[in-house]
């Protein structure tokens, strides 16, 4: 699916952005055909609303966008993309309404409202472009869109279709793209390069598991992002109930995000060494599957208790961070769908991340503001390490009593990162349970954007 705005100057319908409290008065300063014609309808300025005003020989002369009241507007992302449904296909530009502080984010909606996930169905949508409005990157807006694209897409499709070898492909495709180097290590290969808990939690699929390793750029700090890649998680031996195995197609959420993340820094161009790792794995049962009580022997040295079988994202995470640590990057980003815990704590519409840096996550939350993509810090509470001591193993890969069991697994990853590493965990949801204005239902990106306006200021580019 290709995303663009249409360039300056073409030819287009305006759009002219109300608010509820704009109506009346933009009305009367139209000329009775005008003025007629929208009293004469229920157009009162709601965000959703759209009103086409037609020329004296019936073509469109105009369209009017409803951009409700501040209050409305808080309460969700993107008012303007909640017209786009019911916009006649055609190019649009946007004549006034919209604050200099929001027209990116606005832009940006009505991208991300163009989506469609088109791999299974036969007909395709056809939907409104909109001429890049004066003043706003076209570019950078064009990439948001694109990386958002990549990760619902990568998410959608079903594990089926989406198994580790085709992750791979997937950041192969990426690495291509953008003149990215990229190794893969493969199976049994796992073993003697010393990554045990990926090998162990994949070894009962009959999809080899991998570690994937991009790398891009060659000046500037070293950002590393790690990725949870379980493009199915059954639960292993503990396995889940159906109800929860459902969604399970998206356990690969973390590292769908990294990569959106990646393709936003590559074709933006960010003065960063870049580096993906993605441990992709499938969480299966078979014979040889991994057991609860095993003890792991991790890239590290640390040894885990497995006291759950279906905690295995900070397993394959922990010797993928390892791996990270290793050639001293100046930050490491873990993005994974990693517990249920977060989305009792926050629901799926925050991204819950974890930092010891106040820097970082100042700048974070003020990105998460200014890119629409918000987030929420959540501590690595040391009094609870405890928890993740079980006595028999250095730690305990499922602490019993599940209190707090997001913060847990946040600090069982921290243990495999050096204690000087500048060091962001996010625990994301990467689904979107209901459709809003340009988040339709499915797989979906999020903290990614906040953390590629943020990296400027927390690397000091
Ligand atoms: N992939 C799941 C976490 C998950 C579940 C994310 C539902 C989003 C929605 C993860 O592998 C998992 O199963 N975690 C367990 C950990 C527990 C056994 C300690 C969980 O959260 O229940
Ligand atoms: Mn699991
Ligand atoms: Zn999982």
């Amino acid at each position: 699916m290709t995303v663009s705005l249409a360039p300056a100057g073409t030819q287009s319908v305006p759009i002219y952005v109300l608010g509820a409290d704009e109506v009346a008065l933009w009305a009367g300063q139209q000329s009775d055909r005008v003025r007629t014609w929208v009293d004469a309808t229920a157009f009162k300025g709601g965000i959703g609303a759209v009103l086409m005003i037609p020329d004296e020989a019936g073509h469109p002369e105009k369209v009017l966008v409803g951009y409700g009241t501040p209050a409305t507007r808080k309460r969700d992302r993107f008012a303007l993309a909640a017209a786009l449904p019911k916009l006649a296909p055609g190019t649009y530009h946007i004549e006034c309404g919209i604050d200099d502080d929001q027209i990116e984010q606005e832009t940006l909606g009505w991208l991300l409202a163009s989506y469609s996930f088109g791999r299974y169905q036969s007909s395709t949508t056809e939907h409104p472009t909109l001429v890049a409005p004066a003043g706003t990157d076209a570019a950078r807006i064009t990439a948001l869109a694109e990386a958002e694209f990549l990760t619902r897409d990568l998410i959608n499709t079903p594990a089926s279709d989406m198994g580790p070898e085709e992750l791979e492909s997937a950041a192969r495709a990426l690495a291509d793209k953008h003149d990215a180097r990229i190794s893969v290590i493969t199976g049994d290969a796992l073993l003697t390069a010393n990554f045990p808990m990926i090998h162990t939690v994949g070894r009962a699929s009959d999809r080899s598991p991998r570690l994937i390793d991009m790398s891009w750029g060659n000046r500037g700090p070293k950002l590393t992002l790690v990725g949870k890649g379980v493009c199915f998680d059954t639960g292993g031996l503990n396995i889940k109930p159906g109800s929860s195995m459902g969604l399970m197609k998206k356990d690969m959420g973390g590292a769908a995000n990294v990569l959106g993340l990646a393709h936003m820094i590559m074709a933006y161009g960010l003065d960063v060494r870049l580096r993906v790792l993605i441990p992709a794995v499938e969480n299966a049962i078979s014979g040889n599957s991994f057991r609860p009580q095993d003890i792991l022997t991790s890239r590290k040295g640390l040894t885990v208790e497995i006291n759950n079988t279906d905690a295995e994202g900070r397993l394959v995470l922990a010797d993928a961070l390892t791996l990270g640590s290793e050639d001293g990057p100046d930050l490491i980003v873990s993005m994974a769908t990693l517990t249920g815990a977060a989305r009792v704590a926050v629901g799926p519409d925050l991204a819950p991340y974890y930092t010891d840096d106040d820097v970082a996550a100042t700048s974070l939350d003020l990105s998460a503001r200014r890119m629409a993509d918000p987030v929420w810090r959540m501590p690595f509470h040391d009094p609870y390490e405890s928890m993740i001591e079980p006595g028999i193993a250095d730690l305990d890969n499922a602490p019993k009593g599940g209190f707090a069991g997001s913060i847990t697994a946040a600090l069982f990853l921290r243990r495999f990162v050096n204690e000087s590493d500048r060091y962001i965990h996010f625990d994301i949801y990467g689904w979107q349970p209901t459709a809003a204005p340009g988040r339709p239902k499915g797989g979906a990106l999020q903290g990614a954007r906040a953390l590629f306006d943020a990296l400027p200021v927390i690397l000091d580019l």
